[in-house]
């Protein structure tokens, strides 16, 4: 699929796997997006997961036909990107990958031998006679060998996982030509759950990509963008910097329905409160990935948990943890929760809600045992307090 002058799509959709890095659910698939650019010399960015080798070969033989592939460029080695490196080596033995230095070594490490290499620093270039790349190094967007590669004549950059998202492409590529409205939520959910941790290298990749004049920004998952750079480039920003939009997400757990009635009770506040963009999710029913990315789009929690083995309800315990992993910062929480006999659970949301980048809002709500009317009131005033300080 040609998508430039010179520039053509021959990524795969998967549409079979479950869970990204058996971790993250897939509810519309993935996309591992690769790009042939084809000057007086060829070069081919990244490559798929190994198991669509078949038909990735395939793809690139309708491009290029019989002509050889000079170049193998990986911008990022996890393998969803890196797998069917070698495979390519058996097809084009002469073919040369270009990496920094630890690239090269990964590809060492995971593929026993990387080939015939170029290693390339910040601001390395690359001529493919009427083409040109420029190299610049990425650290931690995902990983320490993230790159990214910029090609001067088309002003297409190719990002690896920056600007990635989840769900396969129905359909086309390019953004302008289909439906994109689904796949920002999906952007935010993929960057939280996998790039979330590193907001700081994240601004210093944005510092470099903001300096180049960008027609395209090639991903390795999901649309190419070209019509909603501005937008993705902005989500990027606000979303490394920690900075969540006016809403809340209110999550809670809840085994026998009493702490869920607090729950009720507070999202009641929050609507009382004038507030209409919030989410609400009980623990044992959303699967974190969705919870840790509204964690990052809202600038508010509301945080609810029963006491547990003396402790922290193990599921909101694991939130909390995930949170505090990716370092999340620059957020109002509120508390409450519930205990029978010795009460845990809010101490720890109270912690968690003390801890530096955080700001504690309103009186947190414990409650033993039975819910009650005294104590759904105080939910009220906790959702009420939380919706006056977003929308002051
Ligand atoms: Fe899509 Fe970090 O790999």
């Amino acid at each position: 699929m040609k998508i430039a002058e010179n520039i053509y799509y021959v990524g795969v959709n998967d549409r079979n796997k479950e869970r990204f890095e058996c971790l993250w659910p897939l509810s519309n698939g993935i996309s591992y997006n690769s790009f042939l650019v084809v000057g007086e010399k060829i070069a081919l960015i990244d490559t798929v997961d190994s198991r669509f080798f078949p038909l990735f070969i395939e793809k690139i033989k309708e491009v290029i036909g019989e002509r050889t592939i000079d170049y193998l460029v990986i911008n990022h080695m996890e393998p969803d990107h890196s797998g069917s490196m070698g495979l390519i080596r058996e097809y084009y033995p002469e073919i040369c990958l270009v990496g920094n230095k630890k690239t090269l070594q990964m590809a060492e490490g995971f593929y026993r031998e990387a080939g015939k290499t170029f290693c390339v620093s910040e601001g390395t270039t690359l001529d493919l006679g009427n083409l040109s790349f420029t190299f610049f190094l990425t650290p931690m967007v995902h990983w320490p060998e993230t790159m990214v590669t910029y090609e001067s004549h088309t002003k297409a950059l190719f990002s690896g996982d920056a600007f990635g998202c989840y769900g396969a492409l129905n359909g086309s590529v390019l953004d302008s030509t289909i439906d994109i409205e689904p796949y920002f939520p999906e952007m935010i959910r993929y960057y939280s759950n996998i790039v979330g941790k590193y907001g700081c290298q994240v601004q210093m990749a944005l510092k470099k990509v903001c300096q180049l004049e960008l027609k395209m920004i090639c991903s390795t998952h999901g649309p190419v963008w070209t019509e909603n750079i501005p937008h993705v480039l902005r989500e990027y920003n606000r979303l490394s910097l920690y900075e969540g939009e006016p809403g809340v997400c209110l999550v809670f757990g809840s085994m026998y329905g009493n702490t869920m009635e607090m729950a009720e009770c507070v999202a009641e506040g929050l609507v009382r409160g004038g507030l209409k963009n919030f989410s609400m999710h009980k623990l044992s029913r959303t699967d974190p990935s969705y919870l840790i990315a509204d964690a990052f789009r809202y600038k508010g929690l509301l945080l609810g948990a029963p006491t547990y083995n003396n402790g922290l309800y193990p599921l909101m315990d694991h939130f909390v943890t995930d949170l505090q992993h990716r370092m999340l910062k620059n957020r109002l929480i509120g508390c409450f929760g519930s205990f029978s006999w010795a009460g845990q659970a809010v101490k720890k949301l109270v912690d968690f809600a003390s801890s530096p980048g955080m700001e504690l809002i309103g009186e947190p709500v414990e409650m033993k045992q039975g819910f009650s009317f005294e104590i759904g009131e105080k939910c009220r005033l906790l959702g009420e307090s939380m919706a006056a300080r977003i929308l002051e």
